[in-house]
């Protein structure tokens, strides 16, 4: 499902702050060449969370979901030179591909990238993180949002990518449980549900590209 019209999403990208030409290459090989390359949160998205990053003077950050390095590289691009990225993915070849894009960047030396899967690597972090990127299997987002709110500092924000799931997770919406992606849609729905019942998070679910959810605690 399209969310935005195709035409004033490229206007806006036209007229928005982008990634560098170091991000445009990882997304362009991973198009051509990497299966799933419908994961890479693009343009538009990289420009918000930039927006976001520089907003709150983000330094420290934690994404979940490196993939081939897109994401990371766009948020590496928006935080000082002693700010530090640690993204955690379970797989190791796209992680390897990731950390040879960001060897070739001007950016990317900020970037720490832990294999593993990230319920086990969550709990093994010290230290308080600006903006937590949440963007890795549907099925353990509760446990990421979870085991990431105790974790953010003070300014910290969190954003959860994927929350309208093309249209999925709209109630009068009937799944075809034998279909992996739509068992996903209820993982999802939970953690919309769970964010907008909590009077300690102040929430906003915006509709671009496959909706993304702002959360911050509040005091
Ligand atoms: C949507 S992609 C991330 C895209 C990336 N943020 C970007 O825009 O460039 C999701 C990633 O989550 C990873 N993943 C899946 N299950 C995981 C787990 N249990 N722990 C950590 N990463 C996982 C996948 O290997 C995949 O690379």
């Amino acid at each position: 499902m399209q969310m935005v019209d195709k035409k004033i999403e490229e206007y806006c990208i036209s007229k928005s702050t982008l990634p560098s030409n170091d991000c445009d290459r990882i997304e362009t090989y991973t198009r051509a060449n990497v299966h799933g390359a419908g994961m890479l949160i693009g343009k538009m998205e990289a420009s918000l969370i930039g927006f976001l990053l520089r907003s709150i003077g983000a330094k420290r950050i934690l994404e979940l979901g490196t993939f081939t390095g897109y994401s990371a590289l766009a948020m590496a691009e928006n935080i000082p030179d002693d700010g530090e990225v640690i993204t955690v993915d379970i797989n190791q070849t796209t992680g390897a591909l990731a950390q040879g894009f960001w060897n070739q960047s001007s950016q990317g030396h900020k970037i720490k990238s832990l294999i593993g899967n990230g319920l086990e690597i969550i709990p093994t972090l010290s230290g308080r993180f600006d903006f937590v990127f949440i963007d890795a299997d549907k099925r353990n987002y509760i446990d990421y949002l979870k085991l990431t709110i105790p974790l953010l500092s003070p300014q910290g924000i969190i954003v959860i990518d994927n929350v309208l799931w093309d249209g999925k997770v709209l109630p009068d919406v009937e799944l075809d449980l034998s279909e992996h992606r739509d068992r996903n849609t209820e993982f999802i729905r939970l953690v919309n549900d769970t964010i907008a019942q909590n009077e300690n998070l102040y929430g906003t679910l915006l509709p671009i590209r496959d909706g993304m959810f702002l959360i911050k605690k509040l005091a």
